[in-house]
C-alpha cells in the first residue's frame, strides 16, 4: 500500500484502489468498484473489517479505551454536561450556547406529550409483555400517529421527528413500565429537567406527591450520556440500512430498538443482571469463571468483552462511579455489586479474559446502578433504547443528509446449482 492507493493482486492481474483517510483512526480502502473491476465481492459477514459509511459524529479507539462525541471525551461529558447538551452535540455538531440549549429544552420538553390515543394502543398488548416488545410495536407507530413528519425529504419533517422521538421516546418507555405494574400513565411535568421527568413518570403515583432525588436523577442523565451514541453498532448500523431505503425515521427507530434487544447487544445488561443473581454469592464466582471458559459451554459472562474496545470500556468506568454514588445516596448494600465485583477481580486476572482483551464493558455494572433506581431487569435494555434514541436519530438524520445509497450487501452463494424439477 502506498502513496493512497492500495493494490490488489489476483494471479497475474493487479488493481488499484483508493484509500481514504479519517481524521484520527484507520484509513479505508475504497472496494466500491472491486466487483465491477474483478468480478468478486469482498467476504466479511460480522463486518469485522468493514466501513459501512463516513461519519463525523462518534469516534471509538478500541485498543485505547476511548470514546468521543465530536471529539470530547466521554468522561467529560458525562460529568459537566447534561443529556440534552450531549444530545445537541450529538444531532448538531457543536455543545450548544446558552440560547440554543434554553431553545433546544424547550422544544423537546414541548414535544414530550403522546397523542392521548396512543394510551389505548397499550392496552392491546399483554400486561406480561416484555417493555421491549412494546417498545417496538409503540415506537413503530408513531409513524402513523406522527404522518406529519415522515417526509424524509423536507428537513423542516426531519427536524420535527428528530426532537419527537428524543422527546417521546423516554414517555413511551415510563407508560410500557406503567402498564407492566397495572399502575396509571403519569403525564410529563414540564418542570423537571428530561432525566427527573422520566423518573416522575416511572415512580409517580396519583394519589401522592413523588419528588424526584436530584442525586439520582442526574445519576439518571449520567446513564442516558454513556448510552447516547456508540458509532456503527448492530442497532445504528440496522437503523441506517433501514433508512437507506427511504423508510420514515420513526420506522427506522423501531428497527434499531429490536436490534438493541438481542442479549449481545442492549440486552447484555438485563443478562448480566440474571447472571450475578443465578451467582448469587462470592463464593460461586470461580464456578462461573470456569462455564464461561469453557467451550462445551455456551454461557458467556454478560456485560464483559467487546468487538471494539481491547482495553477497559471508557464508559464501564463512569458507569462503576456512578453505580457507587447511587448505592451510597440510597444506603443499599446490594449482595449483587459484590459478586460483580469479584468476578470483574477475577476475569481481569484470569489468562482466559487477559489473552482474549475480555474487559467489563458498559452494561456489566449498569444493571446494579438501575436496579438501584428502582428499574426491574426487563426494563433496562428499555433505558438504553431511550438514550440510544439520540444516536440513532443523529446516525439517520446524518445518513439522509449524506444521500446515501441504499444499502445492498451481497453474498457468497452455497446452495444448489440450476436444477430443474422432475416430474
Ligand atoms: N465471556 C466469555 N468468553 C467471551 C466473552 C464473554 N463475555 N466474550 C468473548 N469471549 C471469547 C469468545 O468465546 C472468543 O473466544 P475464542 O477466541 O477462544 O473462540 C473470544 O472471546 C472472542 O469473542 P467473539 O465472540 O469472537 O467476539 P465478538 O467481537 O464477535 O463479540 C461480544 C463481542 C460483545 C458480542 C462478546 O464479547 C459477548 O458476547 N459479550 C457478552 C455480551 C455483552 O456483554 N454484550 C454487550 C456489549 S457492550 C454494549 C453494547 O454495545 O451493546
Amino acid at each position: 500500500m502506498e502513496n493512497g492507493k492500495a493494490t490488489l493482486t489476483i494471479g497475474n492481474e493487479n488493481w488499484d484502489f483508493d484509500i481514504h483517510d479519517g481524521t484520527v483512526g484507520p484509513s479505508v480502502i475504497d472496494i466500491g468498484s472491486l466487483y465491477q473491476k474483478t468480478g468478486r465481492f469482498t467476504y466479511d459477514p460480522g463486518f469485522t473489517s468493514t466501513g459501512s459509511c463516513s461519519s463525523s459524529i462518534t469516534y471509538i479507539d478500541g485498543d485505547e479505551g476511548v470514546l468521543l462525541y465530536r471529539g470530547y471525551p466521554i468522561d467529560e461529558l458525562a460529568e459537566n454536561k447534561d443529556f440534552l447538551e450531549v444530545a445537541y452535540l450529538l444531532l448538531y455538531g457543536e455543545l450548544p450556547t446558552p440560547e440554543e440549549k434554553q431553545d433546544f429544552d424547550f422544544r423537546v420538553t414541548h414535544h414530550t406529550m403522546v397523542h392521548e390515543q396512543m394510551s389505548r394502543f397499550f392496552t392491546g398488548f399483554r400486561r406480561d409483555a416484555h417493555p421491549m416488545a412494546i417498545m417496538c410495536g409503540v415506537v413503530g407507530a408513531m409513524s402513523a400517529f406522527y404522518h406529519d413528519s415522515t417526509d424524509i425529504r423536507d428537513p423542516y419533517q426531519r427536524m420535527v421527528a428528530s426532537i419527537r422521538l428524543i422527546a417521546k421516546t423516554p414517555t413511551i418507555a415510563a407508560m410500557a413500565f406503567k402498564y407492566s405494574t397495572g399502575q396509571p400513565f403519569v403525564y410529563p411535568k414540564n418542570a423537571l429537567d428530561y432525566a427527573a421527568n422520566f423518573m416522575h413518570m416511572c415512580f409517580a403515583v396519583p394519589c401522592e406527591e413523588y419528588q424526584v432525588n436530584p442525586i439520582l436523577s442526574r445519576a439518571m442523565d449520567r446513564i442516558f450520556i454513556l448510552h447516547a451514541d456508540h458509532e456503527q453498532n448492530a442497532s445504528t448500523s440496522t437503523v441506517r440500512l433501514a433508512g437507506s431505503s427511504g423508510a420514515n425515521p420513526f420506522a427506522c427507530i423501531a428497527a434499531g430498538i429490536a436490534s438493541l434487544w438481542g442479549p449481545a447487544h442492549g440486552g447484555a445488561n438485563e443478562a448480566a443482571l440474571d447472571t450475578f443473581a443465578e451467582i448469587g454469592t462470592v463464593d460461586r464466582v470461580p464456578e462461573y469463571i470456569d462455564k464461561a471458559k469453557d467451550k462445551d459451554d455456551p454461557f458467556r459472562l454478560s456485560g464483559f468483552g467487546h468487538r471494539v474496545y481491547k482495553s477497559y470500556d471508557p464508559r464501564a468506568k463512569v458507569m462503576e462511579r456512578t453505580c457507587h454514588e447511587v448505592l451510597d445516596e440510597l444506603g443499599i448494600k446490594d449482595p449483587l455489586l459484590k459478586v460483580a465485583m469479584e468476578l470483574e477481580r477475577i476475569a481481569l486476572t484470569d489468562e482466559y479474559f487477559v489473552e482474549r482483551k475480555l474487559y467489563p464493558n458498559v452494561d456489566f455494572y449498569s444493571g446494579i446502578t438501575l436496579r438501584a433506581l428502582g428499574f426491574p431487569n426487563n426494563m433496562l435494555t428499555v433505558l438504553f433504547a431511550v438514550a440510544r434514541t439520540v444516536g440513532w436519530v443523529a446516525q439517520w438524520k446524518e445518513m439522509v443528509e449524506d444521500e446515501q445509497r441504499i444499502g445492498r450487501p451481497r453474498q457468497l452463494y452455497t446452495g444448489s446449482t440450476l436444477r430443474h424439477m422432475t416430474t
